[in-house]
Formats: C-alpha cells, sequence, structure tokens
C-alpha cells in the first residue's frame, strides 16, 4: 500500500513521462476524485495511507489520462463558470475561453428586460443558458441541441443546479429554431473547418463529439444557418452573442450585418483573442460603447 503522497509522486512521473503537460494538476485532479476528498484536503493525508478502493481506482483512471484522455471525460465533469456541470459523450467539454460569451451577456445586463428570455442554441450540457440563468434570477431560457443525448445531460446540469423551473429543452437543429422571440440568443456552434478536425489535438479530435467540432467546410456553416432564422428568433432590440473561432471575427461579423443585425462587435478573451462576436436586431435606440475585454466586463 502506498501513501497518498507516494501515489501522487508515482502518477506525476507517469503523467509526464507521457508527455502530459499538465501532469501534476492532472494527477492531483485524479486522486481527489478517487479518494472522495477536495484537492487541498490531498496535502494534510500526505503520509496517509490510500484506501484499496481509492488506489484501485486511482490507477485505472491515471491508465485513461496516459493514454490520453482528458481528465473532464474520465470524471465525467467540468467546472464553468464556478459552476460543475456533467458530461456525456455527446457533449463537448466547456472551455474557459465560453466564460467570455457569459461575460459578454452579463455586460449587457442594464439594457435587458428585468426577465429577459434567452435563446441557448446548441447549448451541449448546458454551460452558458445555465450560467446565466443563475446570475440573472428573473431570466428564463430555452436550451436547443441537435442531440437528445446532449439535451439528456443538461437537463441533469439545470436541476442539479437549481435552475430546471426557468429552463426549456428543445432537440432540433439550428435551422429549426424555436420560434418565439427571445430577447437573448447566444451560442457556441460547432466552427472548426472540417478538413482541420485531423489536425487537432488527439484529446479534442478523439474525445469530443464531431457533431460539436464540425463547422462544414469553411468553418462557417452552423452561423449561416442561425443567422438564416435571426429575424423571427430575435425580438426588435434583442442582443446576440456568438462564440467564435480564432479569425473568424471578421467574416461573422459580416454575416451578422447581412443578416440584418446592427452594433456588431467583439469581445476578446482573457488571452487576448477575439472570441465573442455581438449584436444586435434594430428596434432599440444607440447604446453606450461595448466595453472590450472580458476582465472589464466580468
Ligand atoms: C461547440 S458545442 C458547444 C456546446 C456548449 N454550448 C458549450 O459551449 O460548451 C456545439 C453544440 O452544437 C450542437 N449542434 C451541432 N450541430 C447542430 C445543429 N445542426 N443544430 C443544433 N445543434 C447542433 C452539438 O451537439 C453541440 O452540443
Amino acid at each position: 500500500m502506498k501513501s497518498y503522497g507516494a501515489a501522487l509522486a508515482d502518477a506525476r512521473a507517469v503523467l509526464a513521462r507521457a508527455g502530459i503537460e499538465s501532469a501534476a494538476l492532472d494527477a492531483r485532479l485524479l486522486l481527489a476524485a478517487a479518494s472522495g476528498l477536495e484537492m487541498a484536503a490531498l496535502v494534510a493525508r500526505e503520509r496517509d495511507e490510500l484506501p484499496e478502493l481509492a488506489a484501485r481506482e486511482f490507477g485505472a483512471h491515471l491508465e485513461r489520462r496516459r493514454r490520453g484522455e482528458p481528465v473532464a471525460r474520465i470524471l465525467g465533469e467540468k467546472e464553468f463558470w464556478g459552476l460543475k456541470f456533467r458530461l456525456n459523450a455527446a457533449t463537448l467539454i466547456p472551455r474557459p475561453e465560453t466564460e467570455t460569451v457569459v461575460a459578454a451577456v452579463l455586460a449587457e445586463a442594464g439594457r435587458l428586460p428585468a426577465r429577459p428570455v434567452i435563446c441557448d442554441l446548441g447549448t451541449g450540457c448546458g454551460a452558458i443558458l445555465i450560467a446565466l440563468l443563475r446570475e440573472l434570477p428573473g431570466a428564463t431560457g430555452i436550451a436547443v441541441d441537435i442531440s437528445g443525448e446532449a439535451l439528456e445531460v443538461a437537463r441533469d446540469n439545470a436541476k442539479r443546479l437549481g435552475v430546471e423551473g426557468r429552463i426549456g429543452f428543445r432537440q432540433a437543429g439550428f435551422s429549426e429554431a424555436p420560434h418565439e422571440a427571445f430577447d437573448v440568443m447566444v451560442s457556441n456552434p460547432p466552427y472548426i473547418r472540417a478538413d482541420a478536425i485531423a489536425s487537432l489535438a488527439p484529446e479534442v479530435r478523439e474525445h469530443d463529439p464531431r457533431l460539436a467540432l464540425d463547422g462544414g467546410a469553411d468553418g462557417l456553416a452552423a452561423y449561416r444557418a442561425i443567422l438564416d432564422g435571426v429575424g423571427a428568433l430575435l425580438k426588435p432590440g434583442g442582443f446576440a452573442a456568438f462564440e467564435i473561432g480564432l479569425g473568424q471575427a471578421g467574416r461573422i461579423a459580416e454575416l451578422c450585418r447581412n443578416a440584418g443585425l446592427g452594433e456588431v462587435d467583439f469581445v476578446s478573451d482573457l488571452a487576448g483573442i477575439e472570441r465573442v462576436v455581438t449584436a444586435r436586431m434594430p428596434g432599440l435606440p444607440e447604446r453606450a460603447p461595448l466595453k472590450k475585454s472580458l476582465g472589464k466586463v466580468a
């Protein structure tokens, strides 16, 4: 039997040998999960013996990580906006940069009605919409995804995070969006060019669902489908926030303008990359300039 400290040191070495950059953090995350402890509590247990059951689970999870499976897939959950979201094989692992979409909507909160109705297209595990509902207690929303399996986990997350009374779920494609008009539309659609998927990191390529990645020949197919129907989806003055991929800002801004949206703007993520395009359906008076970075809007 090994101590917690020895198990951790061995695991770190195994992951580092496999070329995993985040070896130390990943080993701690997996050990904490296997032993049912918070990460901070591991230090106090350093010399204690790791119970056999925990050691066995830790070993199995470590082997999956060594073979390249992301920690969030192994544990079946990921933190987003300070909340824990469950995942399944049909959901993308929510990324920290997607928090920029949440921040961009919250920066507009002063211009939203007291009880805004929000639509999240391609909701996955529900991360964006559920985070918004937690921040905006008067808001309600509809989570849309073509994957019924993703919606199942989104429904479970809504329940566990206490917003199930303010959220509805719809299994539909981007071009069959709900017919009611919304105050806010958010989306992090698939935006990787189909021919670029093969060159993504194996952790993404082999473990995120293709449906969540594949943006068609030029990466913009989902934006076109969504923006085709945006006139029916957003109320006059309604606000839209799209996550975008690297270098897509100009082309998506143009698609927004062609769809009749105005006030097109960009919000950068914490790495300084233009990550979100925002736009507004005409119908409200001009607003003050949008704050530009996540740091300022948070
Ligand atoms: C990039 S993932 C984003 C998931 C989640 N919103 C997030 O930010 O973590 C894109 C989502 O769009 C969904 N999707 C893909 N094609 C779709 C389509 N044609 N209509 C509706 N949803 C689609 C996928 O199932 C996936 O959940």
